[in-house]
């Protein structure tokens, strides 16, 4: 039945296309958890959230285009929207609505002492004196995002985990103010290594140039793959096969499991050479994508359907957040909102 589904929360800010690394700390999760019965699903594209250090129109813009490369990433790795909610956040009013009730439940410096504020400014470059208040608020509109659809999960990477403690708090901080509206939502961090970039000197991200993306073509992938960056090493001597790239990649990616142990067998022993390696990592790589970039074309082919998407996935999220903010208002008792209520009775 619907309604004893635990909810699920989480999603991303419109970066563009996503890469094997998203598909390893992210992705991969978010579809086994959809495709598990117990779960109801939502997909959050947080626009505003990209606002926070980026507000000019140039970048609005962007975005825009941005939203359409990652839902097409979406649907590419097999989030279903038959079974999944996918939905933009600027486009469901009661996010800005709830974010500013939240406001009032969490103090300024509980939010200027976290280091994720500041990590992001300097990753955009902001200066301290020109912190937009929007960016300091970040967190805040993020417990807005997931105490909206009164998520019961939030799958996020380790980054984020001070986000959800700080929902956990505004949320516990409404029910004891208010009542019992939202249940305090977990977080579920992925248990996997992150994924080192091809240029092995830290993770995969699109802007250090070291990622392979979903959505590169066969000939690209295997000029990356060729490039990983690897060891001096005597092939002919037996080595470490943890601390070889290529090596690693074929254990999350090659569905040729005798392949893969036969490669880490002989890398052990000794007598292969990287480039056989990285030929090899190519051919399975490339035919892990394949079905990704099947289906990533048969919907870049269709912008309608995939609009279509959003807009079904926008509508059934402000069911959803509508039912949340009576919950929220009768709780609070404003008489505001039973105001806007009549207005809205009358023809
Ligand atoms: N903060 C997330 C990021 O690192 C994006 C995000 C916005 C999010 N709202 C969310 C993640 C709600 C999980 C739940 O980009």
């Amino acid at each position: 039945m619907a309604s004893t589904r635990r909810r699920v929360l989480t999603g991303d800010r419109p970066t563009g296309k996503l890469h094997l690394g998203h598909y390893i700390g992210s992705l991969k999760a978010r579809v086994e958890l959809q495709n598990n019965p117990e779960y109801e699903c939502f997909f959050i594209i947080a626009d505003l959230h990209a606002l926070t250090t980026r507000p000019k129109k140039a970048d609005v813009l962007e975005i825009r285009e941005n939203i359409r490369e990652m839902v097409l990433d979406y649907l590419a790795v097999g989030i279903d929207p038959e079974k999944s909610t996918i939905f933009v956040q600027s486009a469901v009013p009661e996010t800005y609505q709830l974010n500013l009730l939240f406001e009032m439940l969490v103090t300024l410096p509980r939010l200027t002492r976290l280091p994720t504020i500041k990590d992001m400014a300097r990753a955009a470059n902001i200066e301290e004196d020109k912190v937009p208040f929007g960016l300091v608020g970040y967190p805040v509109l993020q417990a807005a995002d997931i105490l909206l659809p009164r998520a019961h999960l939030v799958p996020v990477g380790r980054d984020n985990l001070p986000h959800v403690e700080l929902t956990r708090e505004i949320a516990r901080r409404f029910n004891r103010y208010y009542g019992e509206v939202f249940p305090l939502p977990q977080a579920l961090v992925p248990d996997v290594e992150v994924l080192p970039g091809i240029d092995g000197a830290g993770k995969m991200s699109k802007s250090r140039g070291n990622a392979i993306l979903l959505s590169d073509d066969p000939e690209t992938v295997r000029a990356k793959v060729m490039k990983i960056k690897t060891s001096p090493r005597r092939p002919e001597e037996p080595g470490d096969p943890t601390q070889s790239i290529p090596l690693l990649y074929h254990r999350l990616f090659n569905d040729d499991r005798e392949e893969v142990e036969e490669l880490w067998e002989r890398y052990r022993k000794g007598g292969i050479k990287d480039k056989e390696i990285k030929e090899r990592l190519a051919v399975a790589l490339n035919r892990f994508l394949d079905p990704i970039r099947e289906r990533r074309a048969y919907y870049a082919q269709r912008p309608e359907m995939v609009e279509e998407i959003l807009v079904e996935g926008t509508r059934k999220m402000r069911q959803v957040a509508r039912e949340t903010m009576e919950m929220v208002w009768d709780a609070m008792g404003m008489y505001g909102a039973e105001l806007a209520r009549k207005l809205a009775e009358r023809p």
